[in-house]
Order: C-alpha cells, then structure tokens, then sequence
C-alpha cells in the first residue's frame, strides 16, 4: 500500500506511522527524520538544511523531492511505503504526482491527522524523541516505560530543537499557509481518509488501520 500522512506539526503523524507500518509492513518515510540523522551526522545535506529546520522552516521543495525519490527508488519501497512529512507544499504533491505516474504507480490514501492549534503546542513543548530510532513519546500522555529510555531500542530520550515555543508557533503558520491546501488537493482526488487526532493513541490507529482494510 502507498500512503500519505498528512496533518499539522504535532498532529501524531510520527506516533502513529510506528503503529501503521508494522501493521501493513510497509516502509516508513519521513522527511523530517532524514533531515535530522544528516544534522546530527554532519553530512553536507545536514549543514545545508540545519538552518531550516532550526527556524521551522521548509527546505526548499526541488531538494527536498529529490531527497525523497531517492529513497522512494529502494527495492525496500516496492511493496508500499508510508510518507510522513512529505508532501508539505503544492509543488510537492504535483512531484510526487508526476514521479509516481512515470514509474505507472498509484497512490492508495492520504491519511488526514485533525487536531487544534492549541493542543499542538501542548503536545510539541511535552514531546521527547529518541536520539536514536527517532520514536516519539510525551512527558504526560505517552511517556516511555523506563524514564528517560527508549521502549524500543533503550537509547536516550530528548527534547527535540525546534520544540521551543516560538519555533512550533512558527511550524503552525507553515503549515497553515503552505501544507493545508493539500486537503483540498488531495480531497479533489478522491483520497482523503480524515481522522480526529485528539482521540487516544491506540484509538487512532485502529480507526485507521480498520479504514484502510
Ligand atoms: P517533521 O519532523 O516532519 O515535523 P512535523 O511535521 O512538524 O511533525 P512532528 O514530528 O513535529 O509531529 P508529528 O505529527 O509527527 O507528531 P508526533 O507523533 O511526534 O519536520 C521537521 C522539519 O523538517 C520541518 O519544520 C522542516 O524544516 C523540515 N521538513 C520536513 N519535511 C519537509 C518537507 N516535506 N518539505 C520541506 N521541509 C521539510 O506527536 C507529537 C507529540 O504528541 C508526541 O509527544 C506524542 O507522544 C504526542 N501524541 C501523539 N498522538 C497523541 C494523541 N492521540 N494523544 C495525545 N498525545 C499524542
Ligand atoms: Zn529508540
């Protein structure tokens, strides 16, 4: 299955991609985790995207497409993948769009996380991530079993840079000035599964997963 996750900075698009891609077995992608391992490794696409992603702001599309059909093209993405972070612009989605047609594929749903502007600074100040896998939990709402460790691999939990209050506020207007137009783009398709992501966790993703079977 191909899949998109769309939705605001904080919506659960990460949390929810750990649930959805084990459960489908399909290969998890997101933009943002590939922009950050490069910061955190050091490599010439981490110096040239770490200003971006300090401000919460967008890398530019023609790089960021690239970067994203360059993992798309892996033998590992044959059998389905899930998108988490990408597409975020318009220009973005008609790449996507165009890629997919010349390699004659097609994408199956895009996967619609709702959630108010108000709970998503809530969720984003709470959020600790893993400095290794990249899982997501909260200090309140999902924190992990052993205080500080990751569930999954047992390295260190952390706040993420651009969880600071000034910087989420500024990832909620990108968001609302650039990515939220790809609702309409993508309801005009017919593709659109919506979902309300103030629910629980494990709610969430069986609605999901029961949606898409
Ligand atoms: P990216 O990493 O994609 O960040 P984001 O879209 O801002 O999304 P987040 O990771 O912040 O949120 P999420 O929806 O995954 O929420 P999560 O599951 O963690 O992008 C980072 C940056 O990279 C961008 O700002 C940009 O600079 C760059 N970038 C990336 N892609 C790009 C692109 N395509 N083009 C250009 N630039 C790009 O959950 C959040 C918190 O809430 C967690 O603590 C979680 O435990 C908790 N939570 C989740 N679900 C629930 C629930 N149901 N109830 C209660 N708590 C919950
Ligand atoms: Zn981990």
């Amino acid at each position: 299955m191909r899949l998109i996750l769309l939705g605001p900075p904080g919506a659960g698009k990460g949390t929810q991609a750990q649930n959805i891609k084990d459960a489908l077995n399909i290969v998890h992608i997101s933009t943002g985790d590939i922009f950050r391992k490069n910061i955190k490794e050091e490599t010439e696409l981490g110096k040239e995207v770490k200003g971006y992603l300090e401000k919460g702001e967008l890398v530019p599309d023609e790089l960021t497409t690239r970067i994203v059909w360059d993992r798309l093209d892996q033998d590992d993405c044959k059998d389905g993948f899930l998108l988490d972070g990408f597409p975020r612009t318009l220009n973005q989605a008609k790449a996507l769009d165009e890629g997919l047609k010349e390699r004659s594929l097609e994408l199956d749903w895009v996967i619609n996380i709702d959630v108010d502007a108000k709970v998503l600074v809530k969720r984003l100040s709470g959020r600790r991530v893993c400095e290794n896998c990249g899982a997501s939990y909260h200090i309140d709402n999902n924190p992990p079993k052993e205080n500080g460790k990751c569930d999954l691999c047992g390295k260190n939990v952390i706040q993420r840079d651009d969880d600071k209050e000034e910087t989420v506020k500024n990832r909620i207007d990108v968001y609302n000035n650039s990515t939220k137009v790809l609702i309409d783009y993508y309801e005009k398709q017919g593709k659109i599964k919506n979902f309300d992501g103030t629910k629980a966790i494990d709610e969430i993703s069986k609605e999901i997963l029961d949606a898409l079977r």
